[in-house]
């Protein structure tokens, strides 16, 4: 969604702010702007659609600075168009404002304005805080901040320059991300790390209600009250590089290939590989909470609701504790039975989804302990729960999510491992052996991607194919759910899950000879009911895809299998994924699709 960058120092800042937003493009947008203070007078170029019309306009009409501010806008109030997109201009275009997020009482807000003559140029929601910003404003602004902030409803990260003091460029956060990194005389703003990782990996995240002042001389934060207050940075870990294609002509491509490294990196910051034991202090869950544990509750969305799913069997399974799972936007309004002191698990790439920050809100409101698991240092869902389980996963950039998925399965197979371990149903040595074959995984990864030719050919000898059902039991359907969600999300093709055993309930009906029909056989003791799924199908002459472990038993030389290198039956969601993370892929690619930006989807969904 909306994406801010700002910048201070001495360079000229137009080159940096449109290198970015590019940075910022995979968040999804429909239109892009600059404000620079360009010898003391505020210049503003906009345009609609890609960040390449607004480069040829400033090509055309150029402007320079050594401060701006620059911002990617995905239309929520107002259609997407030149005078709604931001930066924003008071009426007297000395004040200009980007701002991610979602004024609530932008319309009591506006009628005030409008009922003392100040008239509005846009549709947007962000247009007030300008025009409130001006109609306050005495010489300071600064102080005019400090009355107009806290009038402010709702969600918002905002980036303000003032004409009249062309040294200062001010942020603004309450519940939208907003971060300013730190380098030599000079500071990056943006909404989202992976704008600034090729400048500076120092960074200072603010907090709600923080306001902070930025010179290229330094930084000074306060709270909406005014009350300075003190921030410190964080260093961030993520390479230069990972931002970055690195080669690969997609970021999915790339990040689908970083799996194997990710799961290495993500399991040995919790497990101890030589002792193969699992870190203490990086866990959750001591024994006496292990062992009080009645229920866990799981909420997430999209990809990361698919992981929790899975981690719901992994906990039942090995750790024997009640574990619910519930998509984030749901549980948030649903009158759930809370008891206090019970756990939430909210799983989330970003740390940033709107829904599940809700939910993560009202379980800490009912006196629930929550842990997040997540892949973004000082995220909002990060900063708000009592415990965080970070994934290693490094920037994932692509909007479908890979290898966030695959390390948020792992960190619930570390977890119901411990848990399993505590609550003394699995021995010490079982858990050794346990974590070995855990251990395995990132080579087996490795073996699976290694097929990415015959997947390739496979997806082009699909080309036409319109209509994809996975099929699985247990955990093979909730895998099938991650693949067809993975599949048409990124080439568009209409693409289902089912539970194999509902297949006759309903979906049979649709099945015919230009269906195809991907099988998941992984769970070796249920296998042998979904084969029989697979049979109904082929009498229905559908096209089949199996992708099944190594040792099960296939005899049908028509159909195509891929095989899935053997492992424990509950660690194998890792691997059968990727195959089908691969397929998306191709099958988007040869249908020549936005892959790394899909139409209509947004990486972070930090709106409702
Ligand atoms: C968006 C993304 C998905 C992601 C979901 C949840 O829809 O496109 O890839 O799974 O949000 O995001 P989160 O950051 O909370 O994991």
């Amino acid at each position: 969604m909306c994406g801010i960058v700002g910048y201070v120092g001495q360079q000229d800042c137009v080159p940096i702010l449109l290198k970015g937003l590019s940075a910022l493009e995979y968040r999804g947008y429909d239109s892009a702007g600059v404000a620079v203070l360009e010898n003391g007078k505020m210049a503003v170029r906009k345009e609609v659609g890609r960040l390449a019309a607004l480069e040829e306009k400033i090509g055309r009409m150029p402007l320079s600075g050594v401060i701006g501010i620059g911002h990617t806008r995905w239309a929520t109030h107002g259609e997407p168009s030149e005078v709604n997109s931001h930066p924003h201009l008071d009426s007297k275009n000395r004040i200009a404002v980007i701002h991610n997020g979602i004024i609530e009482n932008f319309r009591e807000l506006k009628a005030f304005l409008q009922g003392k003559g100040v008239s509005f140029r846009s549709e947007t929601d962000t247009e007030v805080v300008s025009q409130l910003l001006s109609y306050y404003y005495e010489g300071d602004l600064l102080k005019t901040l400090f009355r107009v902030i806290p009038m402010l409803e709702g969600s918002y990260a905002l980036g303000i320059l003032c004409q009249d003091q062309p040294e200062h460029l001010y942020c603004v956060r309450n519940g939208s991300p907003l971060i300013i990194g730190r380098a030599k005389g000079e500071f990056y703003v943006a909404s989202d790390i992976s704008a600034i990782l090729e400048y500076t990996r120092d960074v200072y995240i603010l907090e709600d209600d923080d306001i902070a002042d930025v010179t290229k001389e330094g930084i000074a934060f306060y709270r909406e009250t005014g009350e300075q207050v003190e921030r410190q940075t964080t260093q961030i870990a993520w390479s230069r590089d990972s931002a970055q294609k690195g080669g690969y002509d997609h970021f999915m491509l790339k990040e689908i290939f970083e799996q194997p490294r990710a799961l290495r990196e993500t399991l040995a910051h919790y497990v101890d590989l030589e002792t193969l034991t699992i870190k203490r202090e990086a866990m959750p869950f001591d024994r006496e909470q292990a062992n009080a544990l009645e229920k866990l509750t799981v909420i997430a969305c999209g990809t990361a609701h698919h992981a929790g799913m899975i981690g719901r069997v992994l906990i039942e399974t090995l750790a024997r504790v009640k574990t619910e799972t519930d998509i984030a936007s749901e549980y948030r309004y649903y009158d759930t039975i809370d008891q206090p002191g019970e756990t939430l698990i909210a799983v989330s790439q970003s740390g940033e989804t709107a829904d599940t920050v809700a939910a993560v809100r009202k379980a800490k409101g009912h006196g629930s302990r929550v842990v997040a698991l997540t892949n973004v240092i000082g995220s909002t869902i990060a900063r708000e729960s009592d415990m965080v389980m970070y994934t290693l996963a490094g920037p994932e950039i692509a909007v479908a999510s890979t290898k966030a998925y695959t390390t948020q399965i792992l960190l619930f197979e570390i977890i119901a491992l411990d848990l399993a371990n505590l609550r003394g149903l699995l021995t010490d040595e079982e858990l050794r052996e346990r974590l070995r074959e855990l251990a395995a995984l990132p080579e087996k990864a490795e073996q699976v991607l290694s097929h990415r030719e015959e997947v390739a050919d496979f997806a082009h000898s699909e080309k036409g194919c319109e209509d994809v059902f996975f099929i699985g039991r247990l955990m093979d359907y909730y895998t099938s759910l991650e693949a067809a969600l993975k599949l048409k999300e990124v080439s568009y093709i209409h693409s289902e899950a089912y539970a194999a055993g509902e297949l006759k309930h309903g979906p049979i009906a649709l099945i015919d000879d230009t269906t195809l029909v991907v099988a998941t056989l992984t769970q070796k003791r249920i296998v042998a009911k979904t084969i029989s799924n697979v049979e109904e199908v082929r009498a229905r002459k559908a096209k089949i895809l199996l992708v099944a472990s190594e040792p099960i038993p296939l005899n049908n030389p028509q159909d195509t299998v891929w095989r899935v290198p053997d492992t424990d039956d509950l660690f194998s969601p890792i691997l059968m994924i990727l195959y089908v993370q691969m397929f998306a892929y191709y099958m988007a690619l040869q249908k020549g699709c936005d892959i790394d930006k899909p139409r209509n989807l947004a990486k972070s969904v930090t709106v409702e």
